[in-house]
């Protein structure tokens, strides 16, 4: 039952270095660095059939997962949320295979649950007792809510427009917060600026290692929900994509296993009309994306102008021969409505944004009404009540 992780490597160069130190980005190309496992031995000790027989959370997986011991583990039972059928929709739209994986239903209330779950245990681990990050809201809410269960010190940077619940729920759990006039980038570059100055250890997504093995666990649970095997494509709403990063690993991982064959879901990134710097790249043919100017959608979580991870985003949507589309404001609003009254969700703008790409899919001609599909709900409806108010 113990992590099985051997090192960290460098997604561009290769570079190796020890997992068991504090750790950010590859220390000779500045790129991503991901953990690494001794999965030869895992496929010997692992049976994937009996993983369902352990605890509830996407610690289940804990071999998998980076934590040498055990008791560091900082969990609120995160993960092991529902791939629901949505029939409802599919009688909507004639279409006969769409699934929903709602991550509203995580500890407060979003997928951000998973990869902070990961990273403040890893930095309980290590010692460490003071974090901060910079976010669009809902990663604030899920490092304060798991800093307060660590004993660990919480220091959040969010846009001063960022949705008032995620303030709230980081007050509440007695994390530093501080609003930023700008966006999600500005609020990381005075993130960084005051981990200098206060020793916080900086867990931005993707600049530190263990977040996105956190969110890996959703691509373990897609395939374990439909008996090891992988859908025809996943709809993701991408902003730093780190979910979108890690489902791609666990596949990966699955396949070294034996518990998955080579087949691989199309990935497609879905942005806003007002922020779309990774659809544009991918258009572009470019390998990484430029930074995209004057950021503005309702979807905050959405609303990230670069990605650390580009090249990796990119690279998944690629190969799996996926493709990257933007939607608009008023689709994301119309496709909210239409979750909660036909499948009675009440997602998060972000999530919404996945069947508003969806149905443009289908008018393109890249899905048919027999694909296979999931929806990713990467949030709580209920978080955004100061948007919601404009339309209900
Ligand atoms: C609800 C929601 N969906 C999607 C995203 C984007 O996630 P990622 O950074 O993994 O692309 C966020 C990020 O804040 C979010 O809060």
């Amino acid at each position: 039952m113990h992590s099985l992780i051997t090192h960290l490597e460098c997604t561009a160069c290769g570079l190796a270095v020890k997992s068991e130190k504090l750790n950010k980005l590859c220390t000779a190309c500045g790129k991503v660095l991901f953990a690494r496992y001794d999965l030869e031995k895992a496929k010997n000790i692992i049976d994937r059939d009996k993983v369902y027989g352990r605890r509830s959370s996407m610690w289940r997986f804990n071999e998998l997962m980076p934590i040498k011991s055990p008791e560091n583990i900082v969990s609120l039972d995160e993960g092991n949320t529902p791939l629901l059928r949505a029939s409802r929709l599919e009688s909507l739209l004639e279409a006969s295979q769409i699934w929903i994986k709602d991550e509203s239903a995580n500890p407060t209330g979003s997928f951000k649950a998973r990869g902070l779950s990961a990273a403040v245990s890893k930095a309980h681990e290590l010692g460490i007792k003071k974090l901060t990050l910079p976010s669009a809201g809902n990663a604030a809410g899920a490092l304060a809510a798991y800093c307060a269960k660590a004993g660990i010190e919480a220091h959040v940077f969010m846009p001063n427009d960022a949705p008032q619940a995620n303030r709230f729920e980081a007050e509440l759990a007695g994390a530093k917060v501080t609003l930023v006039d700008g966006l999600i980038s500005d609020a990381g570059v005075l993130a960084q600026k005051m981990a200098k100055e206060l020793e916080l250890f900086d867990v931005s997504t993707l600049k530190e290692p263990y977040r996105v093995e956190g969110k890996k666990t959703m691509g373990y649970e897609i395939a374990s929900s439909l008996g090891w095997r992988v859908p025809e494509v996943i709809i993701y709403p991408t902003g730093g994509g780190t979910g979108i990063v890690g489902m791609w690993k666990a596949f990966d991982e699955m396949q070294s296993l034996g518990w998955i064959g080579s087949d691989r879901p199309k990935m497609v990134v879905v942005q806003s009309e007002g922020c779309a710097p990774i659809v544009r790249a991918y258009e572009q043919g470019k390998k990484f994306a430029e930074p995209w100017e004057n950021a503005s959608t309702i979807a905050a979580g959405i609303r990230v102008p670069s990605a650390i991870g580009d090249y990796l985003i990119l690279d998944s949507v690629r190969k799996s021969g996926g493709t990257a589309i933007t939607v608009s404001d008023q689709e994301i609003v119309e496709n909210m409505k239409i979750f909660a009254s036909f499948e009675g969700l009440w997602v998060a703008p972000e999530g919404a944004a996945t069947l508003a790409a969806y149905k443009k899919l289908l008018l393109s001609g890249f899905l048919t009404k027999d694909s296979e599909v999931v929806l990713m709900n990467t949030g709580a409806g209920s978080k955004y009540l100061d948007m919601v108010e404009s339309f209900v």
